[in-house]
Formats: structure tokens, sequence, C-alpha cells
């Protein structure tokens, strides 16, 4: 059994990665964490929790609340268009009766780190403020936890927020580069391989028709939600009704890495500049720059990736 924590900003794409998790026969979700991005930290718990109560599982998923701004600060809030103004395309769903822990993020992290240590395998699918910050309050973590596996960054795909920079990593430079420093068996799942899998609109078709009756509720959220995002995809890279699986192809790195090929390769990530802020540096020479390696992944077997994630939620 995976034990698995969760770092989101609850979006659209983080809700497909975190039902994934909560439905894998072989994963227990210890936990969600939760900050800015997609949508605020609270509204990301709130999602987040609707959607354990949506899953159904038969243990309770402890959520926290984190970060709310970069480690720099200024967050100038959610962009509505990509994710819709609850950060789930709108879609609302029933209420949980559990509310968040008192405890933020980042002691959250820590202490469950300290409770099982060796055993945890962090996703992070959002910033990495959360993360850092708990770094801060435990310097063991990188040895605490098992394992990082983030969905950020680039290699050598372009950037989504700027020419070389990806969202989750542009978001709070200064905090992944502290990530990238502290000595975690760090896996990088970026924009090489997210790009790759498309979830289309036949796909929801499948689910629609082919979810198991205990997944029902969640063929009816992902057809409503799925086309929000689907619509942001058309407007911004002017393609059909498909959509990039950046978290969800994450979460089953983390659960089945035999998805991906990685490259180890030392790696920062660039906090200042003008065009490169949030650029993941990857230092390829013989002699490279003083870094710990970064698993990076480099190519993924799509196909295969869209099975696993589609049939989870099938019979
Ligand atoms: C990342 O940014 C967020 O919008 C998505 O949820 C994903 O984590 C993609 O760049
Ligand atoms: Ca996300």
């Amino acid at each position: 059994m995976k034990k698995i924590l969760i770092d989101a900003d609850t979006g659209i794409d983080d809700s497909i990665a975190i039902l994934f998790a909560l439905k894998r026969p072989d994963v227990r979700v210890m936990g969600v964490t939760t900050g800015f991005g997609n949508t605020t930290a609270r509204q990301a718990a709130e999602n987040s929790l609707r959607l354990i109560r949506l899953a159904g599982v038969p243990y309770e998923v402890p959520v926290a609340v984190g970060a709310t701004e970069p480690l720099a600060g200024n967050w100038k809030g959610p962009d509505p268009h990509i994710h819709g103004p609850n950060g789930i395309g709108g879609v609302e769903l029933p209420p949980s009766p559990q509310q968040p822990l008192e405890e933020p993020a980042w002691d959250f992290i820590a202490r469950m780190a300290r409770e099982h240590p060796g055993e945890l395998t962090l996703v992070t699918l959002a910033r990495m403020t959360n993360l850092a910050k708990a770094l801060e309050r435990e310097p063991q973590l990188p040895r605490l936890l098992k394992k990082v596996v983030f969905m950020g960054g680039t290699f050598r795909a372009p950037g989504n927020v700027s020419p070389v920079a990806e969202a989750n990593i542009a978001g709070d430079p200064e905090a992944a580069d502290r990530v990238f420093q502290a000595g975690f068996d760090l896996t990088m799942v970026g924009l090489d391989v997210t790009q790759k899998v498309r979830l289309t609109t036949a796909h929801v078709d499948i689910l629609d028709k082919y979810a198991a009756p205990e997944n029902r509720p969640i063929a009816d959220y992902l057809k409503q939600a799925l086309p929000f995002y689907f619509r942001f995809n058309r407007l911004q890279n002017n393609c059909l009704d498909h959509c990039p699986v950046h978290d969800p192809l994450a979460m089953l790195t983390a659960v089945d890495p035999s998805v991906v090929t990685v490259r180890t390769i030392p790696a920062r990530v660039e906090c200042g500049g003008t065009f490169c802020r949030g650029m993941v540096v990857a230092d390829l020479r013989e002699h490279p720059i003083e870094a710990p390696g970064v698993s990076i992944c480099v190519d993924v077997d799509s196909r295969r990736a869209l099975e696993e994630l589609l049939t989870t939620f099938m019979a």
C-alpha cells in the first residue's frame, strides 16, 4: 500500500489527480494540504473536502489549509478563466460535514513525516510554498519523506506562463529552489510529459458510459467540470476539445513510475532574470553546477497512462 500526502491548489486537473489517488486500491491518501494557485488556499481545501466526500472512501482524509501567497509575497489572485469561479469549473459539489484542520499545512506535513518516517510519498500539484515552509520547520524532512513527486517545471518543452517557465514553479521560484537544494528524492513531472497525455471529450464519454456504479458521482462531476478546462485550452492553444493531464500524470507517476522515463540531472530554479524567472535549469554538462540530482521525466507512455487513469474509475 502506497501512503501518499497530496499538496494541491485544487483546480480541475488537481481534482482528477485527487480522485484517482482516492480510488486506487493500492493507495492510502494520508492527507491533503492546499495552497494558492488555481484558486485560494481556503477554496482549494473546500474543494478537496467535497471531492473526498464524493469519492466515498471508507476512511477519513485530513485536509489542512496552507500558503496564501508565495514566499516573496504578492499573489495577484486566481485567473477564473482557467479553472472557473470556484476552481472546479463552477461545479457545485455537495458539501462535506468535515472541516479543515486547525493546523497549517506546513506543520501537518512535518508532523506526518515524523510520525511515519520513510513511509510517505508527497505529491505536490501546486506551488511548493507549503513544502518549503515545512522544510523550514523540520530540516530532517528530506530524510523523513520517502519521496517527493511534483508536477511542475519543464526541461526541453516551452513554458506555459513564460517562454521557459511552468506555472507551479513560476508561481513561487524561491520555494521551488529551496526544495531543489534540500536533498529530497525528487521527481519532476513537467510539461515535457504532461503535455503529451491528453484527455479528450471522447474519454469523458467513455467514462460516462463505463464508470463503475459507485463512481457514477465522479463521472457526473467530470462531465461537468472538464468542458470548462477544454474551453480554456481551446482559447489558449487553439486546439480542439482536449486538455493536458498535468496533475493526474504526476499522481500516476508516484503510484506507477513505470509509465515514465527519467533522467537524473543536477538542477536548480532561476530566481532572478527578466525572461527566465521560474525556469528549471538542468545542467547537462560534464562538470555541472553543484546541485542535487533531480529525476526529470523526459518521456511517457501516453496510451498506458490514459488507460491507467481512466480504468481506475471503471468497473
Ligand atoms: C499546473 O498549473 C495549474 O494550473 C495546474 O493545476 C497544474 O498543477 C500546470 O502548469
Ligand atoms: Ca495544480
